[in-house]
């Protein structure tokens, strides 16, 4: 990793065997992003990318309110834009997260707000408690948004659902984020986590390196036409016949037994 962080004061990071569970903790101010989380948060992820020993990263927000409420407000106040330029430099936790090499699951415990939802779009995967609360508030302060959510959200849930949460600002319930397809799940608040862990657990136990391959063959057709796409997935399918997980998959499934990946 690239950038260090001896101990970040805004995340709690804890390992359940191969699952990495995020925490942004600042309970007393909806965990807002403000540079510090930022900056952890890059950090973080960078030392994650290349730990072999997760499989699967879950992110959430500290206490019973709050995923993220946002980008930290405080810190627009007074801005030039060439100050919020620098602010909005490279690298973005939002571009990271959507190309990060493990799978990300956002667990959403309640507001999933402007660069919160941004960042849970950017996520592979969401499963929410059924108490969450979503918006792109961003308009009511004289805003847009900023974190990719004028271009992730349409191409998550379609241009007319965004459109109608970036214009209004109003907030949406779980039920709805699930009906429009801002969320893949929807729990009862008090097994939000346990089934969060259940299904990153599941993923985690897969080969790492299929995962990668598989993810980046998804994410390319966000940006790729329907024939390139095809043509890339071809050669990555093809590229797997290259691995040894590929192998032992083959192999344990003729040999009617259960696979053991080794990530090569
Ligand atoms: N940035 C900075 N501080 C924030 C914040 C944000 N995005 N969201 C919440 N907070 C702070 C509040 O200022 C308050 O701090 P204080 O106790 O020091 O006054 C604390 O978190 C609790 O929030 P509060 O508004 O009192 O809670 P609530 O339950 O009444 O309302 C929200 C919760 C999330 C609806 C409301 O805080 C809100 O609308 N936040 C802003 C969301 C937003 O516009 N995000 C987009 C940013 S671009």
């Amino acid at each position: 990793p690239w950038r260090k962080i001896d101990m970040p004061e805004t995340i709690l990071k804890e390992q359940i065997d191969r699952v990495v569970i995020l925490t942004i903790n600042r309970p007393d101010k909806m965990n807002a992003l403000n540079q510090q989380v930022r900056d952890e948060m890059l950090a973080l992820l960078d030392e994650i990318a290349v730990d072999d020993g997760v499989g699967a990263v879950v992110l959430t927000g500290a206490g019973e309110k709050a995923f993220i409420a946002g980008a930290d407000i405080g810190e627009f106040e007074g801005r030039s834009p060439f100050d919020q330029r620098y602010a909005m430099r490279s690298p973005r936790i939002f571009d990271v997260m959507s190309s990060f090499p493990k799978p990300v699951i956002a667990m959403i415990n309640g507001f999933c707000l402007g660069g919160g939802c941004e960042l849970a779009i950017s996520c592979d995967l969401r499963i929410a408690s059924d108490k969450a609360r979503f918006g792109q508030p961003e308009i009511n302060l004289g805003l847009i948004p900023g974190g990719g959510g004028t271009q992730r959200l349409p191409r998550l849930v379609g241009p007319g659902h965004a459109m109608r949460m970036i214009l209004t600002g109003d907030m949406i319930g779980a039920a709805e984020a699930k009906e429009i397809g801002l969320v893949e799940m929807v729990a009862p608040a008090e097994e939000l986590r346990s089934q969060t862990l259940e299904l990153a657990a599941k993923i985690a136990s897969k080969s790492p390196l299929t995962l990668k391959v598989a993810k980046q063959a998804v994410r390319a057709s966000q940006r790729l036409a329907i024939e390139e796409g095809i043509l890339y997935e071809r050669d990555l399918f093809c590229l797997c016949f290259s691995t040894e997980d590929k192998q032992e998959g083959v192999a344990a499934f003729l040999e009617k037994r259960p696979a053991e990946w080794k990530g090569r």
